[in-house]
């Protein structure tokens, strides 16, 4: 695989890389430092650059740490639109036909749906999609599901509930269609308000076409169901994208995922949020022990480190 701009075109045998590499580095991490140090120099030389349109703290900051523990350079920018020339008018495509010449991988976080393949069409070297507006958000999918195989790891016939605006998150866009492609994951519920939730339409072939060869119930629901959350495996939750539609947060009251609504999910629950949050997960669930997301934003680290040496070594 040469850039990872979807979920669509990452094959099992990358994703079963990524995966066993980003355990052993967790395992090296947490338990051992020479063997964590062992891995500086495994992309010596490589030089990573982050060209981000929008903000980000997670991303960003796991990929260039990720670079940095395994030895190889970072340089880019927090803010293209404002610090590039992107500024004066230049276009993605020419931005990233330059930037490519210095550098051996780019992640790059676009305004909009689309622009990380135009990007990618575009440069000499793999580009990876750290975002593409209420697009994809594939590394974030390869966290997720990363997360829930820690916790479910033989997983069979699991319920995840998809709660808050599904329709503008990007991160609920990649992991659905990944879980998708799983016999495993037996129902997937998607609540939200009417104008921020999925369509009927959306459950075509376009998004779910891949799951046609298994049984998979989709589910839309526009209110927080408590019936649904009791029988639930998995919920994840995202905020409202307030910089993608004009709602402003005025539909997230309805859809507060409060303690007391952690405590009906069975009691192997885990509840998983992209992060950032907002109102929709309040800090008393943090203390919840179905609660994962911060483990979830760690796991970032280790995750990223493996895709970046999949790509830059060209491995898959
Ligand atoms: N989950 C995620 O993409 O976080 P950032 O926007 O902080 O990168």
């Amino acid at each position: 695989m040469h850039n990872l701009v979807t979920v669509n075109n990452v094959s099992d045998e990358f994703l079963s890389n990524v995966f066993s590499r980003a355990k052993e580095y967790k395992y090296r991490r947490q338990h051992s430092r020479p063997l964590w140090d062992e891995l500086h120099g495994r992309l010596h030389n490589h030089l990573l650059l982050t060209d981000f349109f929008e903000p980000s703290t997670r991303t960003r900051f796991s990929f260039e740490a990720a670079m940095s523990y395994l030895g190889g350079m970072v340089i880019g920018t927090e803010n293209a639109a404002e610090f590039s020339s992107f500024k004066k008018g230049e276009s993605l495509a020419d931005n990233f036909k330059v930037i490519s010449a210095y550098c051996d991988i780019i992640v790059g976080r676009f305004l909009n749906e689309g622009e990380a393949q135009t990007a990618a069409d575009s440069s000499m070297v793999p580009v990876i999609n750290g975002g593409d507006g209420k697009g994809e958000h594939p590394t974030q999918a390869l966290i997720d599901l990363f997360s829930i195989i820690e916790k479910f790891p033989n997983p069979e016939k699991l319920r995840i509930s998809f709660i808050g605006d599904n329709k503008h998150s990007r991160t609920v866009q990649s992991l659905a269609r990944l879980l998708a492609r799983y016999t495993c994951i037996k129902e997937m519920v998607f609540m939200g308000a009417e104008e921020v939730n999925f369509s009927d339409e959306v459950f075509s072939d376009e998004l779910f076409g891949i799951a046609k060869d298994h049984e998979l119930d989709v589910v839309l629901v526009n209110t927080l169901d408590q019936s649904f959350i009791k029988k639930t495996d998995i919920v994840y939750i995202t905020r409202s994208q307030i910089e993608r539609h004009y709602f402003k947060g005025t539909l997230q009251g309805n859809f507060i995922f409060t303690n007391e609504i952690a405590d009906m999910m069975p009691a192997h629950g885990l509840i998983l949020h992209p992060l950032p949050r907002n109102s929709e997960l309040p800090v008393e669930v943090d203390n919840n022990p179905r609660a994962y997301y911060f483990q979830q934003a760690h796991n970032g680290l280790f995750v990223r480190m493996a895709i970046l040496e999949e790509l830059c070594l060209n491995r898959t």
